[in-house]
């Protein structure tokens, strides 16, 4: 697609690994994301500029190249991926079924900042969108922090895109001590055909639920299932489990992102990093003491990324603080800066997931725009204008 702007000329293409990768990751590198402060989050992709969207059963990048004086340059990518994830319930003979929808998810929008305001952002969404359209799609979505004004708009105002939910991205550092679990619960590693049986049944109605989630938990960055259930129970499998469920339990499981990306965090002033040192020092000295500590994160550092979590019960908020203190101890065995998930603003699991702050990010804004109406697998009505749940199934490959 050739398109003209104000004399200039963009071509929209599909990426081409072998001669574009070093553009794109230099693109990348020239995009801040999110609000412009003082500090900036930059991705290292590692090299692979599909490595957000090569997990995912059907994935599209495109580039946006200029043509200058015969020169060519890209300035602009936008990556996209498809499948099929639950998009509300039906009640049936006294149960909620799971209704189905082909939904995409557009990610890694970029538009170097020299070309911006030319109309590049908007044409990589509209040309994204044709192929989802060509491929069946019937909702397309988009996750972008509330205070990034230029996304937020040009989803909005010029794409068609209405806000749909906010769940809370929960950021926990890693400490250079380990943190205590509590003796009071046993914590079983489910196998991945385990974990599948338990998320079909629990969480097939869950808003996004993907109907492929046996490829995630199969997948080599799922570094497994975890189940928190009361010390003393006799259940080491998920047939057990259902079997004979406890009263209060959590799940999560772990997906390494450390393989597929690195964050950096730039532009922090010497007293600040100065500052984190010091209380990596104490903690590394003093790690009973069990002292907060600020983790490197002004070098490139890998995090693992918690999905899939639930519980059920009185103490399932306890049971995830377990999970999640088994998690940290994980990753810090893993050499990861952080722990992150993301959970829906209503999951009361949410007070269960050890997060500072500062590092989170409350508001992660979801934007939805229906692209066809008669696609519908299950023939569900329009879910862009249903309410929020309390639970929201966030697929870490899209992380
Ligand atoms: C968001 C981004 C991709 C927009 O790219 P772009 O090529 O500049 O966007 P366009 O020129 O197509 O703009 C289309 C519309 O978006 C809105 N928009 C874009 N930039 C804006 C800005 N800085 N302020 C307000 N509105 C803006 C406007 O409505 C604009 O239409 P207009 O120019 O007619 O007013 C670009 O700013 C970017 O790469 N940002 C950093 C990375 C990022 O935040 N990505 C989004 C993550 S989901």
């Amino acid at each position: 697609m050739v398109v003209e702007d104000g004399g200039e000329v963009f071509v929209v293409r599909e990426f081409d690994a072998a001669k574009d990768s070093s553009d794109v990751e230099e693109v990348e590198r020239k995009c801040e994301v999110g609000p412009s402060g003082k500090l900036c989050l930059f991705t290292d992709l590692l090299g692979d500029p599909l490595c957000r969207i090569r997990n995912s059963p059907a994935f599209l990048m495109l580039v946006a190249e200029m043509v200058v004086a015969e020169k060519k340059e890209i300035v602009g990518m936008i990556r996209g991926c498809i499948k099929t994830v639950t998009c509300g319930t039906k009640l049936c003979n006294d149960h909620s079924k799971p209704l189905s929808t082909k939904a995409a998810y557009i990610l890694g929008l970029r538009v170097s900042p020299s070309h911006r305001r030319l109309g590049i952002g908007l044409k990589l969404v509209c040309k994204m969108e044709e192929w989802f359209k060509e491929n069946g799609v019937e909702y397309s979505y988009i996750a972008t922090e509330s205070d990034n004004q230029p996304s937020v708009k040009l989803f909005t105002l010029k794409c068609g895109y209405s806000k749909f939910r906010t769940p809370s991205i929960l950021v926990q550092p890693v400490f250079g001590h380990r943190v205590k679990v509590t003796s009071r619960v046993s914590i079983i590693k489910l196998s991945p055909s385990d974990a599948e049986t338990l998320y079909r049944l629990r969480f097939a109605t869950t808003e996004f639920f993907p109907h492929d989630i046996d490829s995630i938990l199969n997948n080599k960055l799922s570094l497994g299932t975890y189940l928190a259930v009361p010390k003393g129970s006799l259940c080491s499998g998920a047939n057990e489990f259902l079997a004979s469920q406890p009263e209060s339990w959590a799940v999560l499981s772990v997906w390494n992102c450390k393989e597929v990306f690195k964050l950096e965090v730039r532009g922090a002033s010497s007293l600040r990093r100065l500052f984190a040192k010091t209380t990596r020092l104490v903690d590394r000295a003093f790690p009973a003491l069990q002292l907060p500590s600020v983790p490197d994160v002004f070098r490139p550092f890998g995090l693992h990324f918690l999905y899939g979590l639930g519980g059920k019960g009185p103490l399932a908020v306890n049971f995830m603080k377990a999970l999640c203190g088994f998690a940290h101890n994980f990753a810090k065995q893993h050499g990861c800066g952080v722990v992150a998930t993301e959970v829906a603003s209503l999951d009361p699991l949410r007070f269960g997931v050890p997060h500072w702050k500062r590092l989170s990010c409350d508001e992660d804004l979801w934007c939805i725009k229906r692209l066809s109406g008669g696609n519908n697998i299950d023939g569900v009505g329009d879910w862009t204008m249903s309410t929020p749940r309390t639970s929201i199934f966030v697929d870490p490959r899209e992380f």
